[in-house]
């Protein structure tokens, strides 16, 4: 089976055609190519919606002949159209999702609509067998969450963030410190020039609360402070470092308890990390380090799976179409 996914729900235009044998339980990606529009937000400091939309509905008819040329493919040889329909920005939702609703009326193939974070979770398993259930940590730019995948399509949700997404505190601390969005990778490259000289005593919010839950507005905030009060830019890299040394220690203890808790109702399974922070490959060393000593088999996508792409779109459809499920309308 192949599927065509689309993903319009930020800032990326991504489309990709993905395929799939009945006896394999692998995918194969036979061409992927993403737009990224981060240059023409720069100037203003974030994601303007109204220009994400009409960048989308610019690109999407190029990518897609893009992609079936690659692939080799025409439309005839495409056997469902698939998009994210949520969560995401309205505007790029609506226009990735009727573009393919469009393509699949027109050739007479299923359309599979998509949830964006089931894609971030289920592309693990494209690339290896993974069995449900599995414990997952999901941490995008609008969602940090620890969740038990009992299958393609039913998450139990045991820990969240109670404010913001720690994503979303990447990218606010990157711009307390001057730089532009996505400020998940600028902190990453910072921490790493940092030679540990100075501490900020950053807090470690909710660090012994026993719940599987999250705080990271608390560290943002502490950061804002230090960086209104004269501070010295020379020091931007010890922040940094114990900026992501401080979350990633809340990470590691709330996923130490959830394994424990986990492991307890089911004895085995694996445990996935997710989403655009876990191509962050200092946190992803940390929680491959607790999972070995916990005795749970860590995976993790490679970078590019993490961060959004249409590949995840279409294999979610993919997982979607295997138990017969698709939505039409
Ligand atoms: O999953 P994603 O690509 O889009 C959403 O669904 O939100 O995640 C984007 C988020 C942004 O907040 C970005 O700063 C963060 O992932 N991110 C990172 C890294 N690369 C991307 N955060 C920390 N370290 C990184 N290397
Ligand atoms: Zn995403």
């Amino acid at each position: 089976m192949i599927v065509l996914g689309i993903e319009t729900s930020c800032d990326e235009t991504s489309v990709a055609i993905v395929e799939k044998k009945t006896n394999e339980s692998k995918g194969r990606v036979l061409s992927e190519k993403t737009l990224s529009q981060i240059k023409k937000h720069k100037k203003f400091g974030g994601v303007v919606p109204e220009l994400a939309s009409r960048e989308h509905s610019n690109c999407l008819n190029y990518l897609v002949k893009s992609t079936l040329k690659e692939s080799g493919l025409s439309l005839r040889n495409i056997d469902a159209f698939s998009a994210t329909l949520g969560p995401g920005l309205l505007g790029g939702l609506l226009i990735g999702s009727n573009y393919a609703k469009a393509l699949a009326l027109a050739s007479d193939k299923p359309f599979v609509a998509v949830n964006h974070l089931q894609g971030h979770i289920l592309v693990a398993r494209m690339r290896e067998k993974i069995d449900f259930p599995f414990l997952c940590l999901l941490i995008s730019g609008g969602h940090t969450q620890l969740l038990i995948a009992k299958n393609y399509n039913f998450f139990e949700l045991i820990g969240e963030t109670l404010d913001d997404a720690l994503g979303e505190a990447f990218d606010k601390v990157a711009k307390l410190l001057g730089y532009s969005y996505p400020g998940g990778p600028v902190i990453e490259k910072l921490a790493k020039k940092s030679n540990g000289k100075i501490s900020f005593n950053l807090p470690k919010p909710l660090i012994k609360s026993n719940d599987l839950n999250f705080s990271f507005s608390g560290i943002k905030t502490a950061v804002r402070k230090i960086t209104s009060n004269s501070f010295n830019s020379n020091n931007k890299y010890d922040l940094a470092r114990e900026f992501q040394d401080s979350v990633t220690e809340c990470l590691e203890v709330k996923c130490e308890k959830a394994i424990h808790y986990f492991k307890k109702k089911y004895k085995k399974g694996k445990f996935i990390f997710a989403g655009g922070v876990a191509s962050n490959l200092y946190i992803r060393n940390k929680l491959k380090n607790l999972c070995e000593k916990k005795f749970i088999e860590f995976v993790v996508p490679e970078q590019k799976l993490c961060v959004d792409n249409a590949t995840m779109i279409a294999w979610a459809a993919l997982e979607r179409l295997k138990k017969k499920k698709r939505v039409i309308s």
